[in-house]
């Protein structure tokens, strides 16, 4: 038993959102004892090709919590997302709530300040989220006591967080038959990955654990829901009898023949600017590509 403050005893109400164009899965979690909830990993919708930016993810998240009566405490973000733009702001803006992230949000503003080659005017310190979370940190969401596990290799600043027998995992592992997620981003390591991800299967068995994204292997309808249990019996990169050796091995082979997500550019410039999109020196929106740099 680990030493988090887990309680099997709280168990909130989840919703899920999926989003068709990048296969994400944002939720809504509300206390059982209370109207305070918390949305974990919203989506902006792009068209990448367009320029155009929408909101219609998200409008359907507001809708719901408006219509359900839901008080929005907490806008959490597991990790910089490299597939799909963040929805924070637009989501605070209509409904207040604090948005927190991972503390070594920093290390990934740092190397993709870089990489987009941003002036002095980017801060890479983080001050861009209300609350930035260390291992073990907890906060409220209603009358429930929430924590964050820090689980770094798919990115330096991954963060698990637990609710009550829910945990939303981010990227940090998959469905069961979906395995885990690329470990090859600038601050990832297959290892590391590997080292987190036995630190999730240390929660109780029956947790429930919720997925951020799911591409529905061989041809299977979309599923984001499975429990700790069923992630250590049939996880098929961690699942039992597979060694921190042959993780490392597989993913590093697999990781190896990944292309690019599709969206990457547009999303590291938003969200390590918690889901602000950037300005030019003239005020206007606007967003890089910067020739050769990833
Ligand atoms: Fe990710």
């Amino acid at each position: 038993m680990s030493a988090y403050p887990v309680n099997m005893s709280v168990k909130p109400e989840v919703t899920a959102f999926f989003d068709e164009d990048t296969n994400t899965i944002s939720y809504v979690v509300k206390d059982p004892e209370s109207n305070a909830c918390a949305v974990v990993d919203s989506v902006m919708d792009i068209d990448y090709a367009a320029g155009r930016i929408t909101f219609t993810h998200a409008d359907n998240i507001i809708a719901f919590i408006k219509d359900n009566g839901l008080k929005l405490e907490w806008i959490i973000e597991t990790h910089v997302h490299a597939d799909h733009l963040s929805a924070a702001p637009y989501i605070q803006e209509k409904l207040g709530g604090k948005l927190g992230i991972g503390s070594k949000i920093t290390v990934v503003q740092d190397t993709f300040g870089k990489v987009f080659n941003e002036g002095t005017e980017f801060q890479r310190d983080g001050s861009q989220f209300d609350r930035l979370f260390e291992d073990g940190d907890t906060y409220q969401v209603g009358y429930m006591t929430c924590f964050a596990i820090y689980t770094p290799g798919h990115t330096p600043a991954c963060m698990v967080h637990v609710m009550g027998d829910a945990a939303f995992v981010g990227d940090t592992l998959f469905m069961p038959d979906g395995g885990s997620a690329r470990a090859d981003f600038p601050g990832g390591d297959a290892g590391t990955l590997y080292d987190s991800i036995q630190k999730l299967l240390a929660l109780p068995d029956d947790m429930r654990l919720f997925m951020c994204h799911d591409y529905g292997p061989n041809g299977r309808e979309i599923k984001w829901e499975t429990t700790v249990g069923e992630e250590k019996k049939h996880n098929i990169h961690v699942g039992e009898g597979k060694t921190r050796e042959d993780f490392i091995k597989f993913r590093t082979e697999r990781d190896a023949q990944l292309d690019m997500p599709r969206l990457i550019i547009p999303s590291l410039q938003v969200n390590m600017r918690a889901g602000q999109v950037p300005t030019d020196s003239s005020g206007k929106k606007m967003l890089k590509v910067p020739v050769n740099g990833l």
